[in-house]
């Protein structure tokens, strides 16, 4: 076996190490070196320093959007880069044109300095992974890692050296529509895909061959838009700021990221690019972050747009004081970065502050290698792309993030040997661009498998597998940024709509089983994406139910990143398969005829409706908790599907808690370990949860926090014992009462199970 064929079929076997070891197999020897001394590091930044102007330094601190599909913007953005007035570009990904305007930047510019190639690799390049919340809900790190190891292979190849990602935003407002690009709404398995996420791009240390800067964004606190209205402000306390919403980001910078994106909104009331306290005060004082920050696309020029900046150059000062080091995408002659050259001459910023942030990016440039290899080896990135072992990763990642929500009478998996026709219905079944979700340019929609062709080739020959599309999808009322600006075009599904219905349930009735795919068209879900319902858009409730009324088994399987309101329907089985990426229709196959078990849990809470909205599992005790059933008049308060959710082929059994210590003091670990046992017929996957929750102190606290889970597959009748360890940072919070993180001396329940009701409890003291 030869070394590369022995990585690769190690990635077949699918471990994040050993994908590690398959972009490693990508680097030349010289490229596998290590990383460079810090001190090395910024001896180099500052010779360079030393000789630039200006200009040049605010050059560095420039990176200018370039789509291509407008020549002559792309003109205009070449220039500057020739002029060295551009250190960064975004948005490019064929491999030749990188190649070019490296060439230019290294061979025609007066210090020969290159340019740094970033892009919003969210899910893969071209072989594209389940979307980022897909991931999440496999609750299970090592598939985050090997997701994203693949795509900074991918990325690398072609010529990028940086992703805009993880997107480490809690969300816990399903209108919001970058739901998707995140972990959900908990901040610990948050914070745990994020460093997971942040290990996949950059690969050991910043540098590593193979793999690119991880960027986590937006900092901070934008899932929290008011009415989960996309870019709209946030009031966030700092309560929740601390306790929810940063914990994801100071995960992903102990993870060693090497960017971080400012967020677009106001964050109370003061824009988050402009925000000193958030860039300086906590990310680099309080925690040690030694990357560069990039604002989002012109929001150093969006500082004026919020009324915060007099003008573009107040922008730029303001944006350089708050810790930003280079400006995203400013809009063509108004780029407020342009104008530091002006506020240094003006005694309005200091050289010191103007040096500090070229000398991040700079650094950036240097620990990528980038000066000593800066172009791309065209053979080299079209072998990676095409590497099927990436399939495979991607494959087996949707398998692990499908959730099954429900399945009475064991209706899946499918009985091969009685099922002899299926029908598949639905205006998402056969849609490649849909398959594999939002955030992606560069995937072979060709090459993605559809749940339809999945299913006919898993099949075979023996079953009839026909298609109804059931309905059109609808388009959106307003136009999103990506058809309008970017020009992903989705190609919209028209058809005949009650011709169609007819032709689904006529379908359906001469069928053994329906399969339904539906929920949102990807450019319905992501940013720009917010909506004001959670109901399937445009007939597809009515075709549900129309199909449901067959009497007919109906498998419904939804195609969605956010809960979606089914009106009380129950289809017999449902499966949230997200936006399953590449492979999709493969995994779906697989999961649906049993060669593969869903293990999958949900990543947020699943209300009953909107009205409900938000809804966390995360809440506070308050007065009369005995009736928060009835906190509406009309119905429950409790939701549909909660937090931790998801069935299995299997069943499981958890028993035996122990907790290590009944009494422990401030400072101290708890080791606490359950059994979890397969009490059902097939192997399968369950996700091991613990909770806690501390009844006094300091400040009121959550009924319950997630703070330890581990994804287990047990054969038939095995047990494992599951250890946890709750670390003194686990049993601290953030309080308003101290303005401080304490750790107060009190009792905590601790609950554990496959799902945030888990009811297996016991308990253990903090005291000195
Ligand atoms: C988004 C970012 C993204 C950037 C560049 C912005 O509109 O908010 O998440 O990285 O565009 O594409």
């Amino acid at each position: 076996m030869t070394f590369r064929s022995k990585l690769r079929s190690l990635a077949l076997a699918g471990t994040a190490l050993m994908i590690a070891g398959l972009a490693a197999g990508t680097a030349t020897a010289k490229e596998a070196g290590g990383p460079i001394a810090d001190e090395a590091v910024r001896a180099r930044a500052d010779a360079l320093i030393a000789r630039m102007t200006p200009e040049e330094k605010a050059g560095q601190n420039t990176q200018y959007f370039d789509f291509l599909n407008a020549p002559a913007e792309s003109k205009r953005v070449t220039d500057e880069m020739a002029a060295a007035r551009a250190g960064s570009l975004l948005f490019v990904t064929d491999p030749a044109e990188l190649d070019r305007l490296q060439h230019i930047a290294v061979e025609k510019t007066r210090l020969k300095i290159p340019l740094l190639f970033g892009f919003d690799v969210i899910h893969g390049l071209r072989t594209i992974m389940p979307v980022p919340i897909a991931m999440a809900a496999s609750f299970d790190p090592k598939v985050a890692e090997a997701g994203q190891t693949v795509a900074a292979a991918e990325a690398r190849a072609i010529g990028l050296h940086w992703a805009f990602s993880p997107m480490v935003d809690i969300a816990r407002d399903p209108r919001w529509g970058r739901m998707i690009e995140g972990a959900g709404e908990d901040p610990y398995l948050g914070a745990a895909m994020a460093a997971a996420q942040v290990r996949g791009f950059q690969g050991p240390y910043l540098g590593s061959p193979g793999h690119i800067i991880a960027g986590p964004k937006h900092f901070a606190g934008y899932g929290a838009a008011l009415g989960g209205r996309d870019y709209d402000e946030v009031n966030l306390s700092d309560n929740e700021l601390w306790n929810v919403y940063l914990p994801p980001f100071n995960a992903a910078i102990d993870a060693g990221a090497g960017n971080i994106m400012s967020a677009y909104m106001g964050l109370n009331g003061v824009p988050a690019t402009g925000n000193r306290w958030l860039l300086t005060d906590v990310l680099r004082k309080q925690w040690g972050f030694k990357g560069f920050v990039v604002t989002d696309a012109a929001a150093a020029h969006d500082l004026m747009t919020h009324g915060f900046a007099a003008d573009n150059q107040d922008a730029g000062v303001r944006a350089l004081s708050a810790g930003v080091d280079m400006e995203m995408a400013p809009p063509f002659g108004a780029s407020a970065f342009k104008t530091l050259p002006d506020s240094l001459a003006a005694g309005r910023i200091t050289t010191e502050q103007l040096d500090n942030a070229v000398r991040n990016v700079l650094e950036a440039k240097i620990r990528m290698g980038l000066f000593e290899r800066p172009y791309v080896d065209l053979k080299a990135a079209k072998r990676v792309l095409d590497d099927p072992a990436h399939r495979v990763v991607s494959r087996q990642a949707a398998e692990k993030s499908f959730v099954l929500l429900r399945n009475e009478g064991n209706l899946l998996p499918l009985n091969k040997a009685a099922v002899k026709s299926i029908a598949v219905i639905g205006p998402l079944a056969d849609s490649a661009r849909d398959t594999v979700g939002p955030w992606v340019f560069d995937q072979d929609n060709k090459e993605t498998v559809t749940v339809l062709a999945g299913i006919k080739a898993k099949a075979g020959t023996g079953v009839r597998v026909e298609y109804a599309a059931g309905t059109s999808m609808p388009a959106r009322v307003n136009k999103s940024i990506f058809e309008e600006v970017i020009k992903d075009p989705t190609p919209v599904i028209q058809v005949d709509d009650s011709a169609e219905l007819e032709r689904a349930v006529a379908l359906a009735k001469a069928s053994d089983v329906a399969v339904l795919v539906l929920g949102e068209a990807q450019i319905m879900i992501g940013e720009n994406a917010s909506r004001s319902s959670l109901d399937l858009p445009g007939k597809q409730q009515a075709l549900l139910e129309a199909v449901m009324a067959t009497g007919k088994p109906v498998v419904l399987l939804l195609m969605s990143a956010r809960p979606l309101d089914l009106k009380a329907a129950k289809p017999q089985a449902l499966l949230d398969i997200w936006y399953p990426g590449t492979q999709g229709g493969a995994a779906v196959a697989n999961v649906l005829f049993g060669d593969a078990a869903p293990g999958g849990k949900l990543p947020y809470t699943w209300p009953r409706n909107i009205g409900q909205v938000p809804l966390t599992y995360a809440h506070l005790t308050s007065h009369q908790p005995e009736k928060a059933e009835q906190r509406y008049w009309n119905e429950a308060n409790s939701p549909l599907y909660p937090f931790g959710y998801g069935l299995s082929y299997s069943t499981f059994a958890f028993s035996n808690l122990k907790i290590a210590k009944a009494s422990v003091v401030p400072g101290e670990a708890v080791a606490v370990s359950v059994d979890v046992r397969n009490t059902g017929a097939r192997k399968a996957d369950d996700v091991a949860q613990l909770y806690i929750h501390q009844r006094h102190g300091s400040s009121a606290r959550p009924v319950r926090q997630l703070k330890g889970f581990e994804r287990v597959t047990l054969e038939p009748g095995e047990t494992r014992t599951v250890q946890f360890t709750l670390r003194p940072d686990d049993l601290s919070y953030w309080t308003a009462a101290a303005g401080k993180v304490v750790q107060d001396e009190t009792t905590f329940d601790v609950f554990v199970g496959d799902d945030s009701t888990a009811s297996l409890t016991g308990s253990f003291d903090v005291r000195k």
